[in-house]
């Protein structure tokens, strides 16, 4: 069973760009770290390559746009290894597009897997994490959710919605001893950024004040503060970290 000084954390879409950079640190932190992931031939690469840079992440399927998938995972979790102490919500995937073109399934698959997914693995660690009076929930969002971005209809809304989520859950359990938080990274140097057109990622790097993107673990270590004790007053935050491309 996890201990104070031994705490479980999971990382929902650990094997992207910031999942990893997430799990290395926390990994570095002292936690046991969970990774989940969707697709079981990734992962088994991507745990291997992590052992052998000398990370031992514990692995676990779900496909977090389900709700019986996330429970079942988090269950084989809590038998297997113990309670989840920190839960964080980084799955996510995007399916651009004007929205005159968008279709009903890019719409819903965004809507699913970005914002459906923080429900789906909340519900099944909140309840243990109030029984314990410990458990940090820290949700990855998005600048776009914050400002919006041309052919992001879908991917602003979920992102947006995780934050108005994260206000309700840090109200409801603040008084328990569990904080909830958003993270809305700007533009990182991630698979998910790298694949906008060349054209379109220059005009985007030119808005931002610092005139770079971000490292992966700058964010990282952002979610690390949030995990700490030392975070332990900071609930129902949005914290931004985006090189200063959105100000307000
Ligand atoms: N702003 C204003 N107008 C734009 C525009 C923009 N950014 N992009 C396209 N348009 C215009 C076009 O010029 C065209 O105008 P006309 O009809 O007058 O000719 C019209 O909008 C429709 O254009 P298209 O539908 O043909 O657009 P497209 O297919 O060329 O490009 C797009 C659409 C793929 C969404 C493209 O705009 C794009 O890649 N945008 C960037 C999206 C983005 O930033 N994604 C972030 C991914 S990473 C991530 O999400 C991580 C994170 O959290 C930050």
């Amino acid at each position: 069973m996890s201990t104070p000084d031994k705490r479980v954390v999971l990382v929902t879409g650990a094997t992207g760009g910031l999942g990893t950079a997430m799990c290395k640190k926390l990994y570095e932190d002292g936690y046991i770290v969970v990774g989940n992931y969707r697709n079981e031939e990734k992962a088994k690469v991507w745990q291997q390559q992590l052992h052998d840079e000398g990370f031992d992440i514990r692995m676990y399927y779900a496909d977090v746009a389900s709700y019986e998938s996330c429970g079942e995972m988090i269950s084989k979790i809590t038998s297997e290894i113990g309670n989840v102490d920190v839960l964080v919500n980084n799955a996510g995937i995007t399916k651009d597009g004007a929205f005159r073109k968008m279709t009903p399934e890019n719409w819903h698959a965004v809507i699913s897997t970005n914002l459906d997914s923080v429900f789906n693995c909340t519900r099944h660690v909140i309840n243990p994490m109030i029984d314990k009076g410990f458990g940090r929930v820290i949700n990855i969002s998005s600048v776009n959710g914050q400002r919006g971005q041309f052919g992001q209809a879908n991917y602003s809304a979920a992102k947006a919605g995780m934050h108005g989520f994260t206000k309700t859950l840090a109200m409801e359990v603040a008084n328990k001893g569990v904080t909830v938080n958003t993270i809305s990274p700007g533009y990182i140097g991630t698979d998910m950024v790298m694949a906008v057109k060349e054209e379109i990622r220059n005009q985007i790097i030119a808005q931002i004040p610092m005139g770079r993107l971000g490292g992966t673990e700058e964010v990282a270590y952002l979610v690390s503060f949030l995990a700490s004790e030392h975070a332990s007053f900071i609930t129902g935050a949005n914290l931004s970290i985006n090189g200063g491309q959105h100000v307000y």
